[in-house]
């Protein structure tokens, strides 16, 4: 009997990248696979059954693969949360701490109204302030943030605790 795989088993890990000392949880490894991809989804979707979800937001880069993925299964309208300088219409924006580095994130200022029920996705949740940027930007439009869905948590690192401070309903996949 083969041994069936867990999304974990699927995820690469390259040493040093992008810089010395940064151990990289690479899911492309993951998405690439037919059997993983299709598990992914269905485990990331998992705890919103039956939940009220009116969109789907996906944090750049990875979370648009997933978040994409997610909102056409749920027949959901998919909202990208990008880099700065991406978006063309009028954004609003958050300044953010990378856990090597600092950047900021932007959403087009009508890609969500008030009260509309939002699931935020992305791939993995380090530090938390890629997430926290994007909840913040989600709150700012009035969007009430049903939860947060990522593949990989890296615990050590502190964004699980930062995010449930926050109020948030966070489900991941695996550490
Ligand atoms: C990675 C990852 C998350 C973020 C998590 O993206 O996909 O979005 O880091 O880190 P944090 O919890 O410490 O904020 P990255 O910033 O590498 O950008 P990319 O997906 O555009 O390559
Ligand atoms: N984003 C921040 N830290 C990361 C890591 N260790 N692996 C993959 N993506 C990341």
């Amino acid at each position: 009997m083969p041994v069936l795989r867990t999304v974990k088993d699927y995820i690469r890990t390259i040493v040093d990248f992008p810089h010395e000392g940064i151990l990289f949880r690479d899911v492309t490894t993951l998405f690439a696979d037919p059997r993983g991809f299709r598990m992914a989804i269905d485990q990331m979707l998992h705890p919103y059954a039956g939940e009220r979800i009116d969109k789907v937001v996906g944090l750049e880069a990875r979370g648009f693969i997933l978040g994409g993925a997610i909102a056409h299964q749920l027949a959901l309208g998919f909202v990208p949360i990008r880099k700065k300088g991406k978006l063309p219409g009028a954004v609003i924006s958050e300044e953010y701490q990378l856990e090597y580095g600092e950047a900021v994130v932007e959403i087009h200022d009508d890609a969500i109204q008030p009260g509309e029920k939002v699931l935020v996705v992305d791939d993995l949740l380090a530090t938390g302030g890629t997430a926290e940027a994007g909840i913040k930007l989600i709150e700012r439009l009035g969007g009430e943030i049903v939860g947060c869905a990522f593949i990989v948590d890296l615990p050590e690192l502190g964004g699980r605790q930062k995010l449930e401070a926050m109020g948030m309903d966070v489900h991941v996949l695996c550490e």
